[in-house]
């Protein structure tokens, strides 16, 4: 794959929208790019944006009147104008109260009328800060896009406006334009990686999705936990979603919201967890499963007693005994090696040390099909951060690396390497090379 190639831009027109975040600057770079690719670009900045970054900039990379506003002709009509005569359009960076105003369909401004006359392939590139990106109202409001079609690039990580770090940065002006031409359908540009340009890939497919961590009861206030905050998996079932899966999503407390379109069942123990996918995988009003994912942290031991009241300190330290949890990966890997058909089994392992070696263990030991390695140890990875790095184990011995993304992103590449493992079996299976439970 080119990162770089861009001749489907070639003779196209391209509508730059640039909204008010500090990353404007960069739309100067992703102005001239288009440019040599030989599209036509309009550049329309909002009223925000212009606090950061001067028209004359734009007017004189593309040679082309900058616009803002309804209101500068409105005789001409020039977001009927543009909006129709765009072949796609790209929002970089897009910022949370662009997003939002998009979401909800508003046309305030020229950029937003635009994008609601076109009818062209629309692309966003967020801004932001981390916690304006993991923000409920921004997730719901990128997932609304996604839904209808819109595709999203990025947020990457790294360095941020203020000296933080984290997910919001924009993506690189290369490799927008790169996604832009993807979209625009140049082969050579490679695959977009995002959910909406995946979408349609696990169209018609029933994906079981369990998340967060579960909560072992000691007495009526008290539990054994773990730090699973749940992203990964809501990521999962939100990228899966968009991709056109049936989405059930099984989760363990946590505080985020549920994907649009995903259905939730929500549970607390590993008992009620482990009862929970097996009422999934054996309904027989629904159709079968084709992947269960288990990117649940579920607590291996619980309390053998639950005390119904709040245990008093003055009764001295409780002894609490533990009693083993059913591994519901194993058990689910255990029946997949004798039945004719079941669904494609993706586990995952968290791991502080040896994390590929004892993470193969695992994949053999547990009987899944593919097992997604996550070291928690890592400050930038794993639990309660909005990013993650993983590295994807093949039960052939194969490994795909994921770098360190947003959790969003992470989804979108394990998801490729589910719809991969998908085909690969129906293909053996259609040519009948694969005996019972081998797949
Ligand atoms: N898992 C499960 N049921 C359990 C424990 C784990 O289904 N009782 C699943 C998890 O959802 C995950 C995988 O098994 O997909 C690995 O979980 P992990 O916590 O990494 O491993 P454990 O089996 O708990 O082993 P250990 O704690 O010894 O590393």
């Amino acid at each position: 794959m080119s990162a770089t190639s861009t001749s489907a831009l070639a003779g196209r027109h391209v509508v730059l929208g640039v909204t008010g975040g500090i990353a404007a600057y960069k739309a100067a770079a992703v102005a001239r790019r288009l440019v040599v690719a030989g599209a036509q670009v309009d550049v329309l900045l909002t009223e925000a944006a212009r606090r950061f970054v001067g028209a004359a900039t734009f007017e004189g990379l593309t040679g082309r009147e900058v616009r803002s506003e309804v209101w500068d002709d409105i005789a001409a009509g020039t977001h009927v104008e543009l909006g129709r005569a765009a072949d796609a359009v790209l929002i970089y960076p897009a910022t949370a109260n662009t997003i939002a105003r998009l979401a909800a369909g508003l046309a305030d401004d020229l950029l937003t009328n635009a994008l609601l006359v076109t009818r062209a392939p629309v692309l966003l590139a967020p801004a932001m800060h981390t916690e304006m990106y993991e923000h409920p109202a921004t997730q719901a409001n990128l997932a609304t896009l996604r839904e209808r079609g819109v595709a999203v690039v990025g947020p990457a990580v790294g360095p941020l406006m203020g000296g933080d770090l984290g997910a919001g940065r924009v993506v690189e002006p290369d490799e927008a334009v790169a996604k832009l031409a993807a979209l625009l359908g140049d082969p050579a540009a490679g695959p977009a990686v995002d959910a909406a340009v995946g979408a349609g890939v696990l169209q018609g497919r029933r994906v079981l999705v369990t998340a967060g961590g579960t909560r072992e009861p000691i007495d009526a206030v008290r539990y054994l936990g773990n730090r699973s905050s749940g992203r990964m998996g809501f990521a999962l079932a939100e990228v899966a979603a968009a991709r056109g899966a049936q989405v059930e999503l099984v989760a363990a407390p946590t505080e985020l919201a549920t994907p649009p379109g995903v259905t939730r069942h929500d549970v607390t123990t590993a008992r009620q967890l482990h009862a929970q996918v097996l009422a999934l995988l054996d309904a027989e009003d629904a159709a079968p499963l084709d992947v269960v994912i288990k990117a649940a942290a579920v607590v291996d031991f619980r309390p053998a007693e639950v005390a119904e009241r709040k245990l008093k300190k003055e009764q001295g330290p409780p002894q609490i005994r533990l009693v083993p949890n059913p591994d519901v990966l194993a058990e689910l890997g255990a029946r997949a090696r004798t039945a004719a058909r079941f669904p494609l089994l993706v586990g995952f392992a968290a791991e502080t040390d040896d994390v590929e070696a004892n993470g193969r263990a695992k994949l053999a030991a547990k009987g899944a099909h593919l097992l997604v390695v996550n070291d928690v140890g890592a400050a930038d990875a794993g639990f309660e951060v909005a990013t993650n790095r993983v590295v994807i184990l093949h039960r052939d011995g194969g490994r795909t690396e994921v770098a360190l993304a947003a959790k969003h992103t992470v989804a979108g590449r394990i998801l490729d390497v589910v719809a991969d493992a998908l085909a690969a079996r129906e293909s053996e299976v259609a040519g009948g090379v694969v005996p019972p439970g081998a797949h």
